[in-house]
């Protein structure tokens, strides 16, 4: 199979295609026609993206400024929709710039992780901060970053690095290690958005030996639940008499958002810690740790319900457990391959999984 990139002037649209590759192709497996046909969708949206740039460079006319459908097109395709919630989660942003007075001793030098809005960079500058360098994945957002921070009259003291935070280099993006690292960077599940990885790279080479680190630890809790109504938002076997199985190929593997009182459920054990990370002296690898659960009530138990408790420092958390309907983040819901059926009184057994971003139990 080849793939080319076409450009502009060779006749036809621009684009990447996969040359050689009619669809579906006679006389393969069913899995390989599949695993073209992803690369087929994937080569779908890299084209529209280059559609819209190339149309961008053509004719300054459609240039994708803020207004324009090419600019909210690209917006709603990079930036997770996520943000607006976030941003209005006041318990949230109280609780983090709380922590982030606290942290910072007057005249530090601070590295934010993940700038989003800047919110985090400015709080940490009216905490007394002496320079904070925000480093933000996505240039939409670090544009946004820089914007914000200038008219708040602070881009003397912030300096936004369009990158992510792997990619910085002492020396080059920062004069020296910073004596403060600071982020938010955690998704309904606390791992999903690289929070281990991350703040391993960051401790091991851009924070100054023994610096501050906030969040200081994190705690994943779980609950056994039986809840039909929940598996299928991940699980489909057949529709209107027809066997649909072959969808759960392109089902979510690892864990995924689930608002625990949305949807119809019993709960069939107490909660209870799964795992609990050090953000300064654990690995933060990926792991695996066997449970055993003692059972509440019987029922079927298709999964776990899972929340994080996240120490930020000196006593403040931030948490996403069902009794917090407030928190913009949801709760996580690890689904078992097969349920149990299980009897109040018995223990069951299971092993939780984390990788670099996902959480699974099997
Ligand atoms: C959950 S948001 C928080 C934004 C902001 N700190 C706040 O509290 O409002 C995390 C942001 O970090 C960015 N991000 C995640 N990991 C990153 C990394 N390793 N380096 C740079 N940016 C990262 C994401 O693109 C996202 O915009």
């Amino acid at each position: 199979m080849v793939t080319t990139i076409n450009t502009p002037t060779d006749g036809f649209p621009p684009g990447v295609s996969l040359a050689n590759a009619p669809s579906p192709i006679r006389g393969e497996s069913p899995e390989l026609r599949l695993a073209l046909a992803s690369l087929q969708a994937q080569a779908q949206t890299l084209n529209e993206l280059i559609r819209t740039t190339v149309d961008a460079l053509a004719s300054p006319q459609a240039a994708p400024v803020p207004g324009t459908r090419a600019f909210a097109e690209i917006a709603q395709r990079t930036v997770p929709r996520w943000h607006f919630a976030m941003l209005n989660d006041t318990a949230r942003n109280e609780a983090l710039a709380t922590a982030v007075r606290r942290a910072i001793p007057p005249g530090a030098t601070v590295l934010d992780i993940g700038s989003g809005t800047g919110l985090l960079a400015m709080a940490a500058v009216r905490a007394g901060a002496a320079h904070v360098y925000t480093c933000e994945g996505n240039p939409l957002l670090a544009e946004i970053a820089r914007q914000i921070i200038a008219e708040h009259g602070m881009s003397d003291s912030i300096t936004v690095l369009t990158k992510f935070s792997t990619a910085i280099e002492v020396g080059r993006d920062l004069p020296r290690r910073a004596d403060v690292l600071i982020s938010e960077i955690v998704d309904c599940g606390l791992i999903g958005e690289g929070l281990l990885p991350t703040v391993r790279h960051a401790r091991e080479h851009l924070l100054a030996p023994g610096g501050v680190m906030m969040p200081v630890s994190a705690r994943l809790h779980g609950q056994l639940v039986d809840s039909p109504a929940m598996v299928n938002l991940n699980r489909v076997h057949e529709a209107h008499g027809f066997d649909v199985s072959l969808m759960e190929t392109v089902a979510t593997r690892g864990h995924f958002p689930v608002r625990m009182h949305t949807w119809p459920h019993r709960l069939l054990s107490d909660p209870f810690e799964m795992v609990a990370f050090d953000l300064a002296h654990d690995p933060l690898l990926p792991g695996s740790r066997r449970l055993t659960v003692p059972v509440t009530t019987d029922g079927r138990a298709h999964g776990l319900l899972s929340w994080f408790s996240l120490k930020l420092y000196d006593g403040l958390d931030l948490c996403n457990a069902p009794d917090n309907p407030e928190s913009h983040w949801m709760q996580a819901l690890l689904l078992f391959d097969k349920p149990a059926s299980v009897t109040a009184g018995e223990s069951l057994d299971m092993e939780l999984r984390w990788t670099e971003t996902q959480l699974t139990v099997v």
